[in-house]
Protein backbone atom coordinates (compact mmCIF):
# COMPACT_ATOMS: atom_id res chain seq x y z
CA UNK A 1 0.00 0.00 0.00
CA UNK A 2 1.75 3.34 -0.98
CA UNK A 3 1.81 6.03 2.05
CA UNK A 4 -0.21 8.31 2.97
CA UNK A 5 0.40 11.68 3.02
CA UNK A 6 -1.52 15.11 4.05
CA UNK A 7 0.75 17.89 2.57
CA UNK A 8 0.66 21.97 3.35
CA UNK A 9 2.06 23.91 0.56
CA UNK A 10 2.24 27.62 2.35
CA UNK A 11 3.41 29.68 -0.61
CA UNK A 12 5.00 32.72 -0.17
CA UNK A 13 2.89 32.95 3.41
CA UNK A 14 4.15 33.18 6.65
CA UNK A 15 6.60 34.78 8.94
CA UNK A 16 8.12 33.43 12.09
CA UNK A 17 5.68 34.44 14.01
CA UNK A 18 3.41 32.39 12.23
CA UNK A 19 5.38 28.86 12.98
CA UNK A 20 2.69 28.32 16.10
CA UNK A 21 0.30 27.21 13.44
CA UNK A 22 2.86 24.61 12.68
CA UNK A 23 2.98 23.28 16.04
CA UNK A 24 -0.72 23.82 16.77
CA UNK A 25 -1.03 21.46 13.53
CA UNK A 26 1.70 19.24 15.29
CA UNK A 27 -0.81 18.70 18.34
CA UNK A 28 -3.48 18.12 16.09
CA UNK A 29 -2.05 15.31 14.45
CA UNK A 30 -0.78 13.05 16.86
CA UNK A 31 -1.82 9.68 16.51
CA UNK A 32 -3.29 9.77 13.35
CA UNK A 33 -2.06 7.36 10.73
CA UNK A 34 -0.98 9.28 7.98
CA UNK A 35 2.09 11.68 7.66
CA UNK A 36 1.95 15.06 7.53
CA UNK A 37 4.51 17.39 5.69
CA UNK A 38 4.46 21.58 5.83
CA UNK A 39 6.79 22.92 3.26
CA UNK A 40 7.73 26.37 4.65
CA UNK A 41 8.94 29.35 2.83
CA UNK A 42 12.85 28.78 2.41
CA UNK A 43 13.07 31.57 5.34
CA UNK A 44 11.28 29.78 7.82
CA UNK A 45 12.57 25.93 7.86
CA UNK A 46 15.94 26.73 9.76
CA UNK A 47 13.81 28.75 12.69
CA UNK A 48 11.02 25.71 12.14
CA UNK A 49 13.87 23.07 12.78
CA UNK A 50 14.33 24.33 16.23
CA UNK A 51 10.75 24.14 17.47
CA UNK A 52 9.37 21.07 19.33
CA UNK A 53 7.64 18.91 17.06
CA UNK A 54 7.23 15.25 17.01
CA UNK A 55 4.93 14.65 14.13
CA UNK A 56 4.99 17.20 11.65
CA UNK A 57 7.76 16.88 8.97
CA UNK A 58 9.28 20.09 6.97
CA UNK A 59 9.67 20.62 3.43
CA UNK A 60 10.57 23.38 0.73
CA UNK A 61 8.99 24.65 -1.81
CA UNK A 62 11.25 24.19 -5.17
CA UNK A 63 15.40 23.97 -5.49
CA UNK A 64 18.10 25.09 -8.13
CA UNK A 65 19.49 21.80 -9.92
CA UNK A 66 22.70 22.56 -8.87
CA UNK A 67 24.15 22.02 -5.27
CA UNK A 68 25.70 25.63 -5.31
CA UNK A 69 27.01 28.55 -7.30
CA UNK A 70 26.20 31.77 -9.10
CA UNK A 71 22.53 31.92 -9.42
CA UNK A 72 21.61 34.93 -7.50
CA UNK A 73 18.46 34.44 -4.91
CA UNK A 74 18.08 30.16 -5.72
CA UNK A 75 18.37 27.84 -2.78
CA UNK A 76 20.12 24.57 -3.47
CA UNK A 77 18.57 20.72 -2.35
CA UNK A 78 21.78 20.83 0.02
CA UNK A 79 20.71 23.88 1.75
CA UNK A 80 17.28 22.78 2.43
CA UNK A 81 18.41 20.02 3.72
CA UNK A 82 21.10 21.55 6.00
CA UNK A 83 18.30 23.43 7.13
CA UNK A 84 16.04 20.87 8.35
CA UNK A 85 13.86 19.98 5.25
CA UNK A 86 12.95 16.62 4.24
CA UNK A 87 10.74 17.12 1.87
CA UNK A 88 10.89 19.58 -1.68
CA UNK A 89 8.02 20.40 -3.79
CA UNK A 90 9.38 20.56 -7.04
CA UNK A 91 7.44 21.16 -10.74
CA UNK A 92 4.54 23.69 -8.86
CA UNK A 93 3.05 24.93 -11.98
CA UNK A 94 3.42 28.31 -10.02
CA UNK A 95 7.30 27.84 -10.33
CA UNK A 96 6.51 26.89 -14.45
CA UNK A 97 4.42 30.21 -14.69
CA UNK A 98 6.21 32.42 -12.92
CA UNK A 99 9.44 31.29 -13.58
CA UNK A 100 9.55 29.25 -16.77
CA UNK A 101 10.85 25.90 -14.90
CA UNK A 102 10.29 23.29 -17.78
CA UNK A 103 9.94 19.63 -17.24
CA UNK A 104 14.07 18.95 -18.39
CA UNK A 105 14.89 22.08 -15.37
CA UNK A 106 12.28 19.96 -13.02
CA UNK A 107 13.67 16.69 -13.88
CA UNK A 108 17.11 17.99 -13.02
CA UNK A 109 15.61 19.36 -9.33
CA UNK A 110 14.17 16.19 -8.36
CA UNK A 111 17.59 14.96 -9.05
CA UNK A 112 18.99 16.91 -6.96
CA UNK A 113 16.31 16.27 -4.60
CA UNK A 114 17.51 12.96 -4.74
CA UNK A 115 21.52 14.02 -4.55
CA UNK A 116 21.00 16.34 -1.26
CA UNK A 117 18.89 13.20 0.60
CA UNK A 118 15.30 14.86 -0.25
CA UNK A 119 11.87 13.46 -0.69
CA UNK A 120 11.04 14.77 -3.92
CA UNK A 121 7.26 15.83 -4.49
CA UNK A 122 6.81 16.28 -7.78
CA UNK A 123 3.95 18.53 -9.12
CA UNK A 124 1.72 17.73 -12.60
CA UNK A 125 -1.36 19.47 -14.39
CA UNK A 126 -3.34 20.38 -17.16
CA UNK A 127 -4.59 24.05 -17.61
CA UNK A 128 -8.09 24.48 -18.73
CA UNK A 129 -7.56 24.77 -22.25
CA UNK A 130 -5.68 21.39 -22.27
CA UNK A 131 -8.50 19.65 -20.52
CA UNK A 132 -11.34 21.15 -22.32
CA UNK A 133 -9.17 20.17 -25.78
CA UNK A 134 -9.01 16.36 -24.33
CA UNK A 135 -5.31 16.45 -23.72
CA UNK A 136 -5.56 16.30 -19.92
CA UNK A 137 -3.99 12.61 -19.85
CA UNK A 138 -0.96 13.06 -22.91
CA UNK A 139 -0.19 16.48 -21.12
CA UNK A 140 0.26 14.87 -18.04
CA UNK A 141 2.45 11.66 -19.17
CA UNK A 142 3.98 14.56 -21.00
CA UNK A 143 5.30 15.89 -18.22
CA UNK A 144 5.85 12.43 -16.36
CA UNK A 145 8.34 11.66 -19.20
CA UNK A 146 10.27 14.57 -19.42
CA UNK A 147 10.62 15.23 -15.77
CA UNK A 148 11.31 12.12 -13.90
CA UNK A 149 14.54 10.64 -14.17
CA UNK A 150 15.99 6.98 -13.73
CA UNK A 151 15.56 5.20 -10.56
CA UNK A 152 12.38 6.35 -9.06
CA UNK A 153 11.46 4.66 -6.03
CA UNK A 154 8.34 5.06 -3.47
CA UNK A 155 10.80 6.11 -0.67
CA UNK A 156 12.25 8.98 -3.00
CA UNK A 157 9.16 10.29 -4.92
CA UNK A 158 5.92 11.16 -4.26
CA UNK A 159 3.45 12.59 -7.50
CA UNK A 160 0.89 15.35 -6.72
CA UNK A 161 -1.78 16.21 -9.56
CA UNK A 162 -2.74 19.61 -9.48
CA UNK A 163 -5.33 20.95 -12.14
CA UNK A 164 -4.07 24.50 -13.25
CA UNK A 165 -7.34 25.71 -13.15
CA UNK A 166 -8.19 23.70 -9.31
CA UNK A 167 -5.24 25.86 -7.49
CA UNK A 168 -6.74 29.00 -5.32
CA UNK A 169 -9.63 29.06 -7.37
CA UNK A 170 -12.64 27.17 -5.28
CA UNK A 171 -12.62 24.96 -8.13
CA UNK A 172 -11.99 21.20 -6.94
CA UNK A 173 -12.25 18.46 -9.77
CA UNK A 174 -14.53 16.38 -9.22
CA UNK A 175 -14.27 12.49 -8.28
CA UNK A 176 -14.55 11.47 -11.22
CA UNK A 177 -12.18 13.88 -13.20
CA UNK A 178 -9.58 12.95 -9.97
CA UNK A 179 -10.62 9.12 -10.57
CA UNK A 180 -9.60 9.10 -14.31
CA UNK A 181 -5.94 10.80 -13.74
CA UNK A 182 -4.98 9.07 -10.63
CA UNK A 183 -5.75 5.45 -12.16
CA UNK A 184 -3.91 6.32 -15.40
CA UNK A 185 -1.34 7.42 -13.07
CA UNK A 186 -1.42 4.38 -11.06
CA UNK A 187 -1.18 2.31 -14.26
CA UNK A 188 2.28 4.41 -15.10
CA UNK A 189 3.80 4.47 -11.87
CA UNK A 190 2.88 1.04 -10.31
CA UNK A 191 1.50 0.16 -6.90
CA UNK A 192 3.74 1.80 -4.69
CA UNK A 193 4.36 5.65 -5.28
CA UNK A 194 2.26 7.98 -3.25
CA UNK A 195 -0.06 10.02 -5.49
CA UNK A 196 -1.48 13.54 -4.18
CA UNK A 197 -4.43 15.90 -5.65
CA UNK A 198 -3.99 19.45 -5.16
CA UNK A 199 -6.33 22.08 -5.88
CA UNK A 200 -8.89 23.63 -3.90
CA UNK A 201 -8.69 20.68 -0.74
CA UNK A 202 -10.82 22.07 2.25
CA UNK A 203 -11.93 19.57 5.29
CA UNK A 204 -15.80 20.41 3.01
CA UNK A 205 -14.40 18.26 0.13
CA UNK A 206 -11.43 16.05 1.38
CA UNK A 207 -13.30 12.96 2.99
CA UNK A 208 -14.97 12.88 -0.76
CA UNK A 209 -11.07 12.78 -2.19
CA UNK A 210 -9.90 10.29 -0.15
CA UNK A 211 -12.45 7.75 -0.54
CA UNK A 212 -11.09 7.23 -3.70
CA UNK A 213 -8.64 3.88 -4.80
CA UNK A 214 -5.76 5.60 -5.87
CA UNK A 215 -5.59 9.18 -4.22
CA UNK A 216 -3.33 8.76 -0.86
CA UNK A 217 -3.29 12.06 0.29
CA UNK A 218 -3.81 15.82 -0.84
CA UNK A 219 -1.03 18.54 -1.12
CA UNK A 220 -2.63 21.70 -0.09
CA UNK A 221 -2.39 25.78 -0.51
CA UNK A 222 -4.93 27.63 1.52
CA UNK A 223 -6.31 25.28 3.47
CA UNK A 224 -2.73 24.65 5.61
CA UNK A 225 -1.99 27.72 6.86
CA UNK A 226 -4.18 27.59 9.98
CA UNK A 227 -4.35 24.59 11.87
CA UNK A 228 -8.16 24.88 12.34
CA UNK A 229 -8.59 23.98 9.04
CA UNK A 230 -5.42 21.79 8.09
CA UNK A 231 -6.11 19.26 11.26
CA UNK A 232 -9.55 18.19 9.72
CA UNK A 233 -8.10 17.22 6.11
CA UNK A 234 -5.62 15.17 7.88
CA UNK A 235 -7.95 13.87 10.00
CA UNK A 236 -10.41 12.53 7.02
CA UNK A 237 -7.17 11.16 5.33
CA UNK A 238 -6.36 9.42 8.48
CA UNK A 239 -10.29 7.95 8.72
CA UNK A 240 -10.09 7.36 4.90
P1 LIG B 1 -4.96 25.64 -3.00
O1 LIG B 1 -5.23 24.50 -2.03
O2 LIG B 1 -4.85 26.96 -2.33
O3 LIG B 1 -5.89 25.59 -4.16
O4 LIG B 1 -3.47 25.37 -3.59
C1 LIG B 1 -3.15 24.12 -4.09
C2 LIG B 1 -1.71 24.07 -4.37
O5 LIG B 1 -1.22 24.69 -5.30
C3 LIG B 1 -0.86 23.26 -3.48
O6 LIG B 1 0.42 23.11 -3.98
Amino acid sequence: MPQKYAAGNWKMNGLVSDLTEVLEIDKGVAGLSCKTIICLPATLIYAADGDPRQHVEIGGQCCHSAPSGAHTGDVSAEMLFEAGATYVIVGHSERRADHGETDSDVRAQVGAAWRAGLVAILCIGETLEQREAGETLSVLMGQLDGSLPEGVTPEALIVAYEPVWAIGTGKVATPEQVAEVHDALREKLGPEISLLYGGSVKAANAAELFALTNVDGALVGGASLKAADFVPIVKALSDS
